[in-house]
């Protein structure tokens, strides 16, 4: 189920039963030329949207797509939020949430450089729950490429051609729910292990200087091998793991109960 589906007392009547609710966030920014700029909220929302179309209990909202991306800001469509927006932003998300009974929440991340800012989020939530002597919310973050099965997945489709950004990986899921691009030669280059050390979690710099290094926009990644058919099974794939986490993490807050 979507919030964004559902009439005021249908939430409400979900609330009498679940209190559990997935937040995809993606990014807006390039994805190589031969990837959709909203590639990685697209992979987080249809991912999470499979899944909460087939399980009771996960309710799926609204798609957080600006996130902070400024090292892709040499590359035109690419937008930004400073990480102060976006963090001003999931406190009143989530405080809205709250007030209306959601006590889990789950972000189900498509973009690397959102990691940092959700821990510090949640790290924020719970100092102010303690201060203020209220019961804390549970939160989980999760990166659909994360899921055991998934990462098992791409590196046999794909190995060291899968990279780090605009992953065929990624590329696949939008070709499956979207379009495939024409695109021109992406020039894969394969990364030092000491460059995925250094750059985890999207850590990038200068944005002109990121596009006169990866002047296609792929990092380490070669997009032409993806397909809607890998898409599909990645999808699905990650979708069934979000289903069984997602369970696991209601269930294993009413047992505390
Ligand atoms: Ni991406």
């Amino acid at each position: 189920m979507q919030l964004a589906h559902l009439s005021w007392p249908e939430v409400e009547n979900y609330l009498g039963l679940f209190n559990g609710i997935v937040i995809p966030i993606g990014s807006t920014e390039q994805h190589s030329t031969a990837g959709l700029i909203g590639t990685d909220a697209i992979c987080s929302e249809s991912i999470a949207w499979h899944a909460g179309a087939q399980t009771e209990g996960m309710l799926v909202a609204p798609t957080l797509c600006y996130t902070p991306a400024q090292f892709n800001l040499g590359f035109p469509g690419s937008i930004s939020v400073r990480t102060t927006t976006l963090l001003a932003l999931l406190q009143d998300i989530v405080q809205s949430l709250a007030y209306n009974g959601f006590r889990n929440v789950y972000f189900l991340n498509g973009h690397g450089a959102n990691i940092a800012v959700l821990k510090a989020f949640i790290h924020d939530w719970h100092q102010q729950s303690v201060l203020s002597k209220t019961d804390t919310l549970r939160f989980r973050i999760k990166s659909w490429w994360e899921f055991k099965e998934v990462n098992d997945l791409r590196q046999r489709l794909y190995g060291e051609r899968e990279g780090m950004h605009a992953t065929p990986s990624e590329v696949s899921i939008t070709q499956f729910t979207h379009r495939t691009v024409r695109h021109f030669e992406t020039g894969f280059r394969k990364l030092e292990t000491s460059y995925y050390q250094d750059h985890a979690g999207d850590n990038h710099q200068d944005a002109a200087q990121h596009r006169s290094q990866f002047p296609t926009g792929a990092v380490g990644s070669d997009p032409t091998l993806a397909n809607s058919k890998d898409g599909k099974n990645l999808l699905e794939l990650a979708s069934n793991a979000l289903v069984s986490d997602y369970t696991h993490f209601t269930a294993s807050n009413s047992a505390g109960k």
